[in-house]
């Protein structure tokens, strides 16, 4: 059996990263963005849930919906499906519409919240025009984590399926060839190699295979810890750390020993506990998925220092 061949990740035009909450799904766009712009692809990355995280992962002042060049072929938003809606009746109605939206507005936040699907595909939409007018090589979404994403990247279908005429319809087409085409569109799942984040994510696979057209290109296991000790080494470790160790080495050492062997043991097995993690996430995705390892980056920093370390080591497999 030969391997499916899919489209590397930086060779799309828009990738939807998403996964379990906190498990670094900001970083990792981010991360994807900046490598894909070093790359010299003209990258616009997008934050879907305003919550400010990726002006945090950039360390830069606050973002809005014009898209922002923060560095040369670098772009960064924040999705704000009212102005979404503007630029779409200003492109494609060609309703003037100078400053703010008025009485519409109000009519516009009745219709999104009685109608399901319709905030969602202004801001797919959106996105969707960006890839399909070719503005960037590249758009990158940091999207909504796992219990709202299938809405969000389905949203075009599930109208499609709702209107099936007229203006509604011809702009659902367009949208559903670009989201539908695997060769264009991927999903990235960030995961953490962990119990709950690794059973969420394998059930998120599915859920997008099963009910969306959109193609899943790679599962991201991020915050990988190190591999501390090989195979020497392990052994000079299985040796220090036994019990039977432990009263020559106190003596030699004084009791404190027993807190520093408590501590590498818990370190060691955590690694130990990380690769069984993984190993399950392996073995219960679809054959053939990718999982793209990100080390965990011993950073009191966070934000950019933790990007730019993250989207290097993303650029080694990539
Ligand atoms: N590989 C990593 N190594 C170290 N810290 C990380 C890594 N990935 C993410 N983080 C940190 O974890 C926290 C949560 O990451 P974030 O990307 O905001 O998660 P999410 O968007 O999924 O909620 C942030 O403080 C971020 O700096
Ligand atoms: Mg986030």
């Amino acid at each position: 059996m030969t391997a499916p061949t899919t489209t590397p990740l930086l060779q799309r035009q828009l990738l939807f990263v998403t996964g379990k909450g906190g498990t670094g799904k900001s970083t990792v766009a981010a991360a994807l963005a900046e490598l894909a712009a070093a790359r010299g692809l003209r990258t616009l990355v997008c934050e879907m849930d305003a919550k400010g995280a990726l002006a945090n992962a950039f360390e830069v002042g606050e973002l809005g919906f014009a898209p922002r060049e923060l560095r040369p072929g670098l772009f960064a938003m924040v999705m704000n499906t009212e102005d979404s809606l503007r630029e779409y009746l200003r492109l494609f109605v060609r309703i003037p519409l100078i400053g703010r939206l008025g009485p519409l507005a109000h009519t516009f936040d009745f219709v999104a919240d009685a109608a399901p699907g319709v905030k969602e595909i202004l801001a797919v939409g959106k996105l969707c025009y960006e890839v399909r007018e070719r503005h960037y090589d590249l758009v990158v979404v940091d999207a909504e984590a796992s219990g709202h994403i299938v809405a969000q990247i389905d949203a075009p279908r599930a109208i499609r399926e709702l209107v099936h005429v007229g203006m509604v319809r011809e702009q659902t087409e367009w949208m559903l060839a670009i989201l539908a085409d695997p060769a264009r569109t991927g999903v990235v799942v960030v995961t953490t190699p962990e119990e709950m984040p690794v059973t969420e994510t394998v059930e998120l696979v599915r859920s997008v295979q099963q009910s969306t057209p959109v193609d899943v290109a790679a599962v991201v296991a991020n915050r990988m810890l190190p591999r501390w000790f090989d195979g020497a080494e392990q052994e000079v470790f299985d040796l220090v750390a036994s019990p039977a160790a432990e009263p020559a080495l106190a003596e030699l050492a004084g009791a404190k020993v027993t807190t520093v062997l408590q501590a590498a043991r818990l370190a060691s097995a955590r690694r130990v506990g990380a690769e069984q993690h993984l190993a399950r996430l392996r073995e219960q995705l679809p054959a053939g998925m990718a999982v793209v390892e990100v080390p965990e980056m011993f950073s009191r920093s966070g934000g950019r220092r933790v990007v730019s370390l993250a989207g290097e080591a993303l650029g080694r497999v990539l």
